[in-house]
């Protein structure tokens, strides 16, 4: 059970997909899980808790771009290809922006500092 008091649910949280489709090695077409994004799902989520960013990182079913994977998705909106480790920090760049836009103030906010 939840406590209330702990504040907003994980539904309110943004979130990263990480595809970890695993197709057997003998089929025609590549999947994100034989590409390693099982191990880059676990070194994001470790990035993100030391850096304190509150997210819901998810693992996901196939994002229809296997020959580009492994693909990991910030929110519905930029998907990430060809991750590798090395360039999760650009994914964690993401996620800050993504986050900081959602504390920006909104048009009528900004309207009504204006009058
Ligand atoms: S297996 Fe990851 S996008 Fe298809």
């Amino acid at each position: 059970m939840r406590d209330e008091s702990l504040g907003p649910t994980n539904k309110s949280l943004l979130l990263v997909s990480v595809c970890v489709n695993q197709r057997p090695i003998t089929d025609r077409l590549p999947s994100c899980a034989n590409r390693g994004s099982h191990e880059l799902f676990e070194e994001l989520e470790k990035m993100l808790q030391q850096q304190g960013i509150r997210v819901k990182i998810v693992k996901t079913a196939c994002m229809n771009k296997c020959r580009q994977g492994p693909n990991i998705r910030v929110q519905k909106g930029r998907l990430f290809n060809c991750v590798r480790a090395d360039s999760l920090h650009e994914i964690v760049d993401a996620v800050n922006t993504a986050l900081q836009l959602r504390k920006s103030p909104t048009p009528s906010k900004i309207q009504g500092l204006t009058n």
